[in-house]
């Protein structure tokens, strides 16, 4: 039976984003959604990556919001001022590592710390944004050093935090998931306009994936499409 199978409050952290907006959006036409709260970094309360203490300011400043029983984290990072992905080895360097690792891992990690606190004990779904780039077994093309690696050991932190919820909120399920090839200002360098889809259309396919959603999917790393990728 699906977790989500009764009106749900839901919380879009990163609802700035191309994804974020478009979950945002659907969720607020949801006739099964009863509320729905944004959060990004200029939101009241924010959450900024680049300010540790802000994820578990905001998981206080919304508990009395909540309980949650949808919670999507869509916060990551492809590129910035001062980085690209990596073509090669030797374009590796630390900064960049580091500034991807941040936001694509610790800060989605500690999200998780504090946010599974808000999830709904009875009935809950907590879905954090991943890539299927980021599976090491499907790593046929290379390159990407550093969004690979910080993906992949995001997926190992969900899938882990997924073992330990079992035990301590087992009505909870936690998943990885991949929204596809999506028009954003994270893909648009790469080719996203032209080989994305739009994010409306890809949020509209995580969210039927998450609404079916059943307690032995915890722990998954799933498609928008709703297949399993491989770790
Ligand atoms: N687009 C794709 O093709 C694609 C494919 C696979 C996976 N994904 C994943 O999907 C998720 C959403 O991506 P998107 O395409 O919607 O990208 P996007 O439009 O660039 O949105 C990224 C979101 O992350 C936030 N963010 C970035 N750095 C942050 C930081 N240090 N602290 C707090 N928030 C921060 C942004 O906030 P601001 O608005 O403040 O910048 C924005 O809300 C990401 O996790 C990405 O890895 C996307």
């Amino acid at each position: 039976m699906p977790i989500l199978n009764h009106p749900f409050n839901a919380l879009v952290i990163g609802s700035s984003g191309s994804i974020g907006t478009a979950l945002m959006d659907l969720l607020q036409q949801h006739p099964l959604c009863e509320k729905v709260i944004g959060i990004h970094r200029q939101s009241v309360p924010s959450i900024d990556y680049e300010d540790v203490d802000s994820i578990a300011d905001a998981a206080q400043a919304l508990a009395a919001q909540g309980p949650f029983q949808l919670i999507i984290n869509t916060i990551g990072v492809l590129h910035g001022e001062h980085f690209t992905p990596e073509k090669r080895l030797d374009d590796l360097t630390a900064d960049s590592f580091s500034a991807l690792l941040n936001t694509n891992t610790i800060g989605p990690a500690l999200t998780l710390k504090y946010f599974v606190k808000l999830l709904d004990p009875q009935h809950s779904v907590m879905a954090t944004l991943s890539a299927k780039v980021g599976s090491i077994e499907d790593n046929r093309l290379g390159g990407w050093y550093s969004y690979r690696a910080s993906k992949a050991a995001l997926n190992m932190i969900i899938k882990t935090a997924a073992i330990e919820l079992a035990r301590t909120k087992p009505n909870a399920a936690l998943i990885a998931l991949h929204p596809g090839t999506v028009q954003s200002r994270l893909s648009k360098p790469f080719g996203g306009e032209l080989k994305g889809r739009p994010a409306l259309e890809a949020a509209s396919d995580m969210l039927n994936v998450l609404l079916a959603l059943e307690k032995s999917d915890s722990g998954s790393f799933l498609s928008y499409s709703g297949e399993k990728l491989p770790w």
